[in-house]
């Protein structure tokens, strides 16, 4: 196994930061079309030296080992991080421990990027507009373009 699925599984392992966040200031949520994996952040700020700043973040998604376990690093990561330097993180940057993505897996921290930017009011190449209020609602909302949900088996991902 490579270094890149090891830290992949055990970040799975025990995901951090999931869930919905009841007083959340902003939510984004991001889909690809190529593979049908969705992805939803919420952002709690604060003000820090007379800055916005990502006070804490969570996620919850449809979407592959690799997706969850960027999104489970990229919260974490992303709490302190002002409004600014969290926009100007590139999806390398989301992934902290775990290394750069493999070229197969790159959409998956495309999808968590496009959620949090989402979430910061930029309108991301991935990102869902006037997102739903849960994923599902997201999925049976989707008018355009086409969203295939496969299960996959724990090896694939
Ligand atoms: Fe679709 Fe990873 S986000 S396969």
């Amino acid at each position: 196994m490579d270094d890149f699925e090891d830290k992949a599984r055990q970040a799975m392992a025990n995901p951090r930061n999931v869930g919905e966040m009841e007083d959340a200031d902003a939510v984004g949520t991001a889909g690809s079309a190529d593979c049908g994996d969705m992805l939803r952040m919420w952002l709690k700020f604060t003000e820090k030296d007379g800055r916005k700043v990502i006070d804490r973040a969570s996620f919850q998604s449809f979407g592959c080992q690799t997706a969850i376990a960027v999104a489970s690093m990229a919260t974490e990561l992303l709490k302190g991080k002002s409004v600014e330097d969290a926009r100007n993180l590139s999806p390398d940057d989301l992934t902290g421990d775990l290394g750069p993505l493999p070229p197969m897996k790159i959409h998956c921290g495309e999808l968590v990027e496009g959620a949090l930017h989402n979430a910061l009011g930029e309108t991301a190449g991935n990102a869902v507009a006037d997102p739903a209020p849960t994923l599902a609602q997201s999925l049976s909302a989707r008018t355009t373009g086409t969203i295939r949900i496969v299960p996959l088996d724990e090896e694939e991902k």
